[in-house]
């Protein structure tokens, strides 16, 4: 939005019952979350990937409720009026749904942030939503490959090929609208899988490693700026190479100009790229088939 008004779950459903697809990256921190502020994106995720590309762990699962506060928190004052959905953590919500709640409610509080998002689709996870989401709480269900239960998956793979997990992802989304989401994440998902649910589903379908044809496309800060070199997935677009013209054009436009500041640096550099990603999005660019993962 980058206005004066806040992002919120009614401005986001307006964008998609008119066919507009929307955009949303992770952000970790206060400085990265102005630039995010500053662009068009519709929506913030301080995902738990954070663990990873902020705090330097090996996987997400060491990520704790405190450490999820502490980044949230940074990225709601960095970013007044974008719509920040904050990951659970590992560990914050399989036991109960009085400690799902309970986690919940202390993410929305202590951070700021406006929603919460979860990974899975069992009956236990069906049974956190529904809580979740009757106290009040925005929630987003996460399904496809979850991080956070890679080890019972297999590792990190595509999800979706044979019969017995389409239909489950098909369930999987319909259970979860059913327990009251707002929105369910697809992530490596077989683009033409993602579209038959897309196409079956009144609420918004996001995608990260899902193909062009779901409704909103999630991408990682780190990728869309190539800030994270230890692992790049094929749907992870670098956006930084194609906008270094543009770049170079306006600092030489400007830099006679005391307007020079504003363009000058990193924070204008990853604000073209993040444009880029919107924009690209918004007329149905990306991802192109070299960002996406095949059929079978
Ligand atoms: O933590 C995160 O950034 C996520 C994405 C990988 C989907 O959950």
């Amino acid at each position: 939005m980058g206005g004066d008004l806040k992002e919120n779950t009614r401005s986001l459903n307006e964008k998609f019952q008119n066919g507009e697809k929307l955009t949303w990256i992770t952000c970790y921190d206060y400085s990265f979350a102005t630039v995010i502020e500053s662009t068009n994106v519709d929506m913030i995720l301080v995902g738990d990937s954070g663990g990873m590309a902020a705090l330097g762990y090996e996987d997400t699962t060491p990520v704790t409720m405190e450490e999820m506060i502490v980044l949230a928190s940074a990225v709601r004052r960095g970013a007044p009026n974008k719509f920040i959905v904050g990951d659970l953590p590992k560990g914050s919500y399989e036991v109960s749904d009085e400690d799902a709640v309970r986690n919940a409610l202390r993410l929305i509080k202590e951070s700021g942030c406006d929603a919460v998002k979860l990974e899975g689709d069992n009956e236990r996870i069906l049974s956190r939503v529904k809580a979740i989401a009757d106290s009040g709480i925005v929630v987003i269900g996460h399904i496809g490959l979850t991080p956070q239960s890679i080890a019972q998956q297999g590792g990190y793979r595509v999800v979706g090929r044979d019969e017995g997990e389409i239909s489950r992802l098909h369930e999987g989304t319909k259970s979860l609208i059913k327990a009251g989401v707002f929105s369910v994440l697809l992530e490596a998902v077989p683009p033409n899988l993602a579209r038959d649910i897309s196409e079956k589903s009144n609420t918004i379908i996001f995608g990260i490693g899902a193909g062009p044809f779901v409704h909103g496309q999630l991408l990682i800060l780190h990728d869309l700026i190539g800030l994270f070199p230890d692992f790049r997935p094929k749907f992870a677009k670098c956006f930084i190479p194609q906008i270094i013209t543009t770049y170079l054009e306006d600092i030489k436009d400007l830099s006679e100009s005391k307007e020079f500041f504003k363009v000058d640096g990193l924070f204008y550099i990853s604000k073209l790229a993040i444009d880029a990603f919107v924009t690209e999005v918004k007329h149905d660019l990306f991802p192109s088939k070299e960002y996406s993962y095949k059929d079978n």
